[in-house]
C-alpha cells in the first residue's frame, strides 16, 4: 500500500462524510500494521461539540475490529487545500502508536511525516507504566 493509494482511500471516505455545519469534507485511511485498511470521515451534529473528525473516526473502526498497531494515518479535505490533523487527533494517534501521518503538500504531492514531528514530547501510554 503506497502513501498515494492510503491518500486515495481516505479521499473516498471524505464522499461520505457528515458535515452539514462546516461543509468541510474530511477522510482518513488507517494502516494497520497488518496491512489492513479501515477509513473514516468526519461527523457533525447539532450540538457543534460533539462532532468527530475523519481521523479519530477511522482510527476508532480499525481499533473496533481489534487493531492495537497502526503505522500510518492518511487524510484528505475536499473542501480545503491543506488538511493537517487536529491536535486531539494527533494524540489519538499517539495511542496506537501511530508511525506515519501522510497528507496532500501544497504542491498536491504526498507530504508524510513522522508522527514524533507532529506531536513532540507527547503523553502516551507508556508514561502510565
Ligand atoms: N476535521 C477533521 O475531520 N479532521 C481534522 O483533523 C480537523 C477537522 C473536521 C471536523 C469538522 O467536522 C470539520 O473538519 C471542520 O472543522
Amino acid at each position: 500500500m503506497t502513501d498515494k493509494e492510503l491518500l486515495e482511500a481516505a479521499a473516498e471516505a471524505a464522499t461520505r462524510s457528515y458535515s452539514p455545519y462546516s461543509s468541510f469534507r474530511v477522510g482518513a485511511a488507517v494502516l494497520a500494521a497488518d496491512g489492513t485498511v479501515y477509513t473514516g470521515a468526519n461527523v457533525e451534529n447539532a450540538a457543534y461539540g460533539s462532532a468527530v473528525c475523519a481521523e479519530s473516526s477511522a482510527i476508532t473502526a480499525a481499533v473496533n475490529a481489534g487493531v492495537r498497531k497502526i503505522e500510518t494515518v492518511a487524510a484528505v479535505c475536499l473542501d480545503g487545500e491543506f488538511c493537517s490533523p487536529c491536535g486531539n487527533c494527533r494524540q489519538i494517534m499517539q495511542e496506537f502508536f501511530v508511525e506515519t501521518v501522510v497528507m496532500y503538500g501544497p504542491d498536491g504531492e504526498p507530504d508524510a511525516r513522522p508522527l514524533s514531528e507532529l506531536l513532540p514530547m507527547s503523553f502516551g501510554p507508556e508514561a502510565l507504566g
